[in-house]
């Protein structure tokens, strides 16, 4: 059994709402899961199984609530050596360039700070699917087959 923490960055409640959906499917196949929605360091460098699910917002940007966590760590470069960690980045394919922003710089941060990436990083364009829950849970089960205990 894995504890997962799913860190969520999240501006109008779209991440927030995939996030409690993820919880229960993840409690549902036996693990165990928290949502955090005001992260601070010690909760990332405390998590044994980390997954970011984070919107994009302004120009390719963390959401605020979020963007603390990223700061804190991209300043203070934590080591995480082997955790395992996957990220859902939510986004919008008309923003171009900077589509999923946030779930990019997230995934990229946490392999410099030696984390370990279970699978890709799903990215979900919300031009194209409305209803994120519908590509999440087929990406979310197979992580789930992955992970280390
Ligand atoms: C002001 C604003 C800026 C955004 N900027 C981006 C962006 O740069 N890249 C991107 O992929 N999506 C961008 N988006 C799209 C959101 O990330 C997407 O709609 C997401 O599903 C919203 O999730 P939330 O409800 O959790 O905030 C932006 C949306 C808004 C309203």
């Amino acid at each position: 059994m894995a504890h997962i923490s799913i860190f969520v960055g999240s501006v109008n409640g779209g991440a927030e709402r995939l996030s409690d959906d993820i919880a229960k499917t993840i409690e549902q196949v036996g693990h165990t899961a928290v949502v955090i929605t005001e992260a601070s360091l010690d909760d990332i460098k405390n998590a044994s199984h980390i997954l970011i699910v984070t919107s994009t917002t302004g120009q390719g940007d963390v959401p605020s609530n979020l963007a603390g966590l990223y700061f804190a760590m991209n300043s203070t470069s934590p080591m995480l050596t082997g955790k395992p960690f996957g990220v859902i980045a939510m986004g919008d394919r008309c923003y171009g360039e900077t589509f999923c922003g946030a779930g990019r710089s997230f995934d990229e941060l946490l392999r410099d700070l030696q984390a370990k990436p279970v699978g890709n990083r799903l990215e979900i364009d919300a031009s194209e699917n409305f209803e994120p829950w519908p590509v999440t849970e087929p990406w979310l089960k197979l992580w789930l087959t992955k992970l280390p205990e």
